[in-house]
């Protein structure tokens, strides 16, 4: 018996079972008519597709066939001017109903082209049964400074698995960052392509609040142009970034948002500025209490605050879950710069260690009772502050390195979009924050306060320097 089968010239291994397609003869004529058939198919599933293209032209060509180009001119004409009167007219609607769908449809034409080779290289790709299954773009939304891109992924992928691939799409895309986040049904994830940087200018101080909402202190805009509003209540307040990354800015930030508040009497601010003064000194007099320059000075103001917290804690124990600040017992707010000079470069021991227990003692027992601190450090290691667990809130400046983003603002905000270490040294006050309720890290930029306006707030809302020194 051969080895092979050799058939019409073919060599064909040998196999229980040789099957070959029949070869059937089609008239040339049912060839061409089919061909013709699909082709016309293929060009009116286009023409509906795209109808928001199609439609327009095929009105305007047959407007000009059938009336001539006056007619046609004196349409074109007419729609420019309503869209020109309604843009100056009602800005937000227009860009909202009019420019931004339309903006849409072309950046959808964009995207479209360049998705299969940005799936594929992006490895979100999933090859399966030799087939190349690719997430699928169901919508695509324009924002001011952004694009929204709902994506259908494939079974078995997670939104981190497009988040981890964020800084490739950003640049496949060539839009300066992209950021992955949980779509409204399990299956989507809605990709945001930021296109500008909102945040680029520097921003101005806020107005201040007569009396502020403590849920709530408006300090910072974040890059989708909102307010960025720090929850106070109910935690403590960690600020890191390197050295000239615009942590003054965040620290008078906060001050300003509360300054309403000293005014009325319901807020003590207690300054703690282990530089000598160089940053809270020119905002003296809102301070209550304030120490500069002697460490034990402040190792006491943190033993007063432990002490407060632990009073009213036992005071307030099974009666109420959270504070109000009145004139009588005011919310106390420690404001400490530089605090790593108190937690690790203080040389005299016995002094750290006091340091050290009362500020554990504020940090966890005054959440509640309306002792918080607001601190700034530049070195996020456990070895420099060992107590960064108990800052509930934290943002995070620019960092000098990628491996840092986590610890300040935890595991795995940098693979979702918190690039603390790439934020340029030309944009002090920068920084990302994560916001209650979402998973992603939220890019920001504090308000600037310069020494002028901080000289004005403290003249306006402090009282005149005397007290407690
Ligand atoms: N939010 C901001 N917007 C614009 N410019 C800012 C902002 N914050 C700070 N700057 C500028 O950056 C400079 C450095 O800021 P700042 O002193 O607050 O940094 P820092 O993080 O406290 O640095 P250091 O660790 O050296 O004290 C400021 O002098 C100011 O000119
Ligand atoms: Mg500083």
């Amino acid at each position: 018996m051969p080895l092979v089968n050799i058939i019409r010239g073919e060599t064909i291994p040998v196999a229980p079972l040789n099957v070959r397609t029949p070869i059937v003869k089609l008239p040339i004529w049912l060839v061409v008519t089919w061909e013709i058939i699909k082709a016309v198919a293929r060009l009116v599933t286009t023409y509906v597709r795209h109808w928001y293209a199609t439609l327009p032209i095929t009105l305007l060509t047959a407007l000009y066939v059938v009336y001539g180009w006056q007619r046609l001119a004196l349409v074109v004409g007419g729609v420019a001017l309503v869209a020109t009167v309604w843009a100056f007219a009602h800005r937000p609607s227009w860009l909202r109903f009019g420019w931004w769908p339309i903006l849409a449809r072309v950046r959808r034409l964009v995207y479209r082209r360049r998705w299969m080779a940005a799936m594929v290289t992006a490895k979100l790709s999933i090859s399966y049964d030799k087939r190349t299954i690719i997430p699928e773009i169901v919508r695509v939304r324009c924002r001011a400074a952004c694009d929204e891109v709902t994506v259908r992924m494939v079974t078995g992928q997670i939104p981190d698995d497009f988040a981890k691939a964020s800084e490739r799409l950003a640049h496949t895309f060539g839009v300066r960052q992209v950021k992955a986040v949980p779509g409204s049904t399990y299956a989507t994830v809605v990709l945001v392509l930021m296109r500008g940087d909102a945040l680029q200018e520097t921003v101005p101080p806020l107005p201040v609040p007569d009396l502020p909402d403590f849920t709530a202190l408006p300090i910072a805009v974040q890059e989708d142009g909102d307010l960025y509003r720090m929850r106070l209540f109910g935690t403590q307040v960690l600020i890191v970034g390197a050295t000239g990354s615009g942590k003054g800015s965040v620290i008078w930030s906060i001050v300003r948002a509360l300054a309403g508040g000293v005014a009325a009497g319901v807020v003590e601010l207690w300054g703690l500025d282990p530089k000598g003064g160089m940053e809270l000194g020119i905002g003296r007099p809102l301070f209550a209490k304030f120490a500069s320059r002697d460490f034990a000075e402040m190792a006491d103001l943190i033993e007063q605050a432990a002490a407060k917290a632990q009073q009213r804690a036992a005071r307030l124990a099974g009666r109420t879950r959270q504070h109000t600040p009145t004139e009588d017992e005011p919310l106390i707010v420690l404001v400490i710069d530089e605090l790593a000079n108190l937690t690790a470069y203080l040389t005299e021991r016995q002094l750290k260690d006091r340091i050290k227990a009362a500020l554990g003692i504020v940090l966890t027992q005054g959440r509640a009772v309306g002792v918080h601190v607001v601190a700034a450090i530049q070195d996020p290691r456990k070895e420099v502050l060992p107590a960064r667990g108990l800052f509930p809130t934290r943002i995070g400046l620019r960092l000098s390195e990628p491996a840092e983003v986590d610890m300040v603002l935890g595991d795995g905000m940098r693979d979702r979009g918190a690039l603390c270490d790439r934020i340029p040294q030309t944009q002090p006050g920068t920084g990302y924050v994560v916001l209650e309720g979402d998973p992603t890290p939220m890019r920001v930029r504090h308000t600037y306060c310069d020494d002028d306006t901080v000289r004005d707030m403290a003249d306006l809302y402090g009282e005149p320097v005397g007290g407690a020194a």
